[in-house]
């Protein structure tokens, strides 16, 4: 079964900042890890510090963004890699015309209410974003374009990181993506 383990695909995780993208990627990664996939991940954030240096939060400069992370991802995902992109990624328009180029794709859409993103404020942007030092803040003073047939929802408000990761591995597997761990491979969940 050497064949199915080694199939490529993308999980993108797209959702407002604070709504639990990265962290739940996190946990992904590891599992994946953990059943000996080849993974690489590929975080906005991070992104934007090499790839995407110099972009802007504009419509245009965040499609951009979108595109060159959905560049690198078919590139991987199609020599067998399990690309995990977590990026707002608000415009409907970018994610889909990714989504159309990537054959193995599989949307995440990471929702939680704009409020409970707020109150956490990880980052502590959200406070900068309603004092208006940051200007055009995906949510606050720039839009965010929920898909419209994400493969996967997972409720942040709603569900631990834990759930929410388990639900996106049981997908990978019901996909074909990835075999279920097996007995004797000694592995279980939440061993972390
Ligand atoms: S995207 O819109 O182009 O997909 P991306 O995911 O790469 O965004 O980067 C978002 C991150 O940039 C946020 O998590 C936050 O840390 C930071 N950031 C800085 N300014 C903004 C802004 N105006 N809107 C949203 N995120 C911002």
């Amino acid at each position: 079964m050497q064949q199915q383990k080694e199939r490529g695909f993308t999980l993108w995780f797209t959702g407002l900042s604070g709504a639990g993208k990265t962290t739940i990627a996190d946990i992904v990664e590891h599992e994946l890890r953990e059943r000996e996939r080849r993974v690489e991940v590929l975080d906005g954030d991070i992104v934007r510090t090499n790839l995407s240096k110099g972009l802007s939060f504009s419509r245009e400069d965040r499609n951009i963004n979108v595109l060159r992370i959905g560049f690198v991802a078919n590139l991987l995902t199609r020599n067998g890699v399990g690309v995990i992109v977590s990026a707002i990624s608000p415009y409907k328009e970018a994610r889909d015309q990714v989504r159309r180029r990537i054959v193995d794709f599989v949307e995440v859409f990471v929702d939680a209410p704009l409020e409970v993103c707020a109150e956490r404020d990880v980052k502590g942007l959200y406070k900068k974003a309603y004092s208006g030092e940051i200007k055009a803040f995906t949510g606050v003073s720039d839009p965010y374009e929920p898909p419209a047939a994400p493969d996967i929802v997972l409720k942040t408000d709603e569900e631990e990181p834990q759930e929410s990761a388990r639900k996106v591995l049981e997908k990978l597997e019901f996909y074909g993506y990835l075999q279920p761990p097996t007995e004797d491979a000694g592995y279980q969940w939440g061993t972390r």
